[in-house]
């Protein structure tokens, strides 16, 4: 039977440094929270349990990771240091017996084959305790982990408690733990507080644990964050390692330094995307897309062959054969089918439009079912909101409406009906016919405006 393991997230600190009213572990990296990447990172390691320890703001946190995962929560009521933290979870893991794998909320670059590696080599070499380190030009703030020739660590000092000369040690500790429970178990309860901070420390417990073992890993997976511009550095680091992974995936990225693209965005393989684009939350680019520039995707579908030129598609679904913008918006989930075009300053909201259906220029199209076919003329408006309800607008197969018309909701128009340009319906309008709803044009002869009529005295002028 393979040996059981826990994971435990600290995730209880307000993170001061970030200067924000938001927990720190719930900022954002490439669309992911911090604490859903570290979550994210054990994803090769199978635990048997996981844990959050949650504090500052916790019922924040706990919404957003429970939101993605299976997870129990314990309460650090005050936070007072990362052994504290962990200390916490000695009545909840009561009877356990296995390994209990801790990470750090904020470091949230690790690859999940480095968890993996750090378990193997944990477990075939009986360790009592393995850490991940790395080597830094510059480590200030991170503790440094004191350890021989062979990786085994004496102890862990924290920058602000090292001398100048232990300053000088670059191996620097990830915040990244596996301990054997029943090792920890025996030293946890007897931390002090008899540092800089005037905390419990969870470093402070290497000194008394045997063997400790360090294992290096690439320094951009152990960054940690604590401000603003660490994370700005991570972010950079986040979105090289997407970009790298779609460039070799067959996807082409035009100056790809000015494009961002979340961690939960898929994209196959044949899409170009041009410079300016930003691809979020849960989207997916089907193949032979041409994406941009300067475009936006949020949470929406775009399939196959679809063209998206300086657009806005938000929560919404796009078939394939598409071509939408330049300076569209489609929100609100909007389904449009194959072949389409959502042309220039069209807004689409909340709407089904059918296959092969043109909107071309400057409509707004909200709440509405437009069938297949449809010509939707320059400057058409669905009128669907009355100052406090939205009605619905439907449009059968192959209508035609006029440019400037005006469809005031709730209506109906049948398919294959042409509607006059200018034309104000507000009623519903069978199949096959012209419909239209404007002034008849009057035509006044020589009339003048008034101001002109004086100075040309004896001639009578034309009056309306
Ligand atoms: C910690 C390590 C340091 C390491 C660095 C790596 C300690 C004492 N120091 O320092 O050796 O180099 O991480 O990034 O562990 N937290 C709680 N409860 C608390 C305090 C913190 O849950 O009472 C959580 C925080 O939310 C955060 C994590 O623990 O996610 C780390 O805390 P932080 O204060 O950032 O530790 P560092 O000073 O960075
Ligand atoms: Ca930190």
């Amino acid at each position: 039977m393979a040996e059981s393991l826990a994971i435990a997230i600290l995730a209880a600190g307000k993170g001061t440094r970030m200067r924000s009213k938001l927990p720190k572990v719930l900022h954002r990296l490439s669309g992911l929270t911090m604490v859903e990447s570290v979550l994210a990172s054990t994803s090769k390691i199978n635990p048997t349990r996981k844990i959050a320890i949650v504090g500052y703001e916790a019922e924040q946190v706990k919404s957003a990771l429970s939101a993605v995962a299976d997870i129990e929560f314990v309460e650090q009521a005050e936070q007072l240091g990362t052994g504290h933290a962990v200390q916490q979870v000695i009545p909840v893991l009561a009877g356990f017996t296995g390994d209990l794998l801790v990470l750090n909320g904020d470091v949230p670059l690790l690859r999940p084959e480095t968890l993996a590696d750090m378990l193997k080599t944990h477990r075939d070499n009986g360790n009592a305790t393995t850490i991940l380190t790395a080597e830094l030009a510059d480590p200030t703030g991170y503790g440094r982990v004191f350890c021989d020739d062979n990786l085994i660590v004496k102890e862990i000092i924290e920058h602000r408690d090292c001398t100048t000369t232990q300053q000088e040690n670059q191996r620097i500790n990830a915040g990244i733990y596996c301990f054997q429970w029943s090792a920890l178990m025996t030293i946890l309860p007897h931390l002090q507080a008899d540092n800089d901070q005037k905390e419990y420390y969870l470093t402070d417990v290497i000194k008394d644990l045997s063997p400790v073992m360090a294992m290096d890993v690439p320094a951009a997976e152990i960054g940690g964050i604590n401000n603003r511009k660490q994370l700005a550095e991570a972010e950079a680091l986040m979105q090289k390692r997407i970009k790298d992974e779609l460039l070799l995936s067959g996807v082409t990225l035009i100056n790809a330094d000015s494009i961002t693209i979340d961690a939960t965005v898929m994209v196959e393989p044949d899409v170009i995307i041009e410079p300016q684009t930003n691809l979020r939350g849960h989207s997916l680019i089907c193949s032979g897309c041409h994406i941009g520039p300067g475009s936006l995707v949020e949470n929406s579908t775009i399939g196959p062959n679809t063209t998206l030129v300086h657009s806005v598609v938000t929560d919404s679904e796009v078939a394939g054969g598409v071509r939408i913008g330049p300076f569209a918006h489609i929100r609100a989930q909007a389904v449009i089918a194959e072949n389409c075009r959502i042309g220039n300053f069209v807004e689409v909201k909340k709407s089904t439009i059918g296959a092969g259906t043109n909107a071309a220029h400057l409509s707004y199209i909200g709440d509405a079912e437009l069938g297949n076919q449809v010509n939707v003329g320059a400057g058409t408006i669905t009128v669907n909101y009355d100052g406090r309800d939205k009605h619905k607008t439907v449009v059968g197969d192959r209508t035609k409406t006029g440019a400037n018309s005006c469809l005031v909701a709730p209506i109906t128009i049948g398919p294959d009906v042409t509607i006059g340009a200018g034309s104000v319906l507000t009623k519903d309008v069978e199949a096959d016919c012209l419909v239209f709803a404007r002034s008849p044009q009057k035509t006044v002869p020589g009339w003048q405006p008034k101001y002109l009529r004086k100075a040309q005295l004896g001639q009578p002028s034309a009056e309306l």
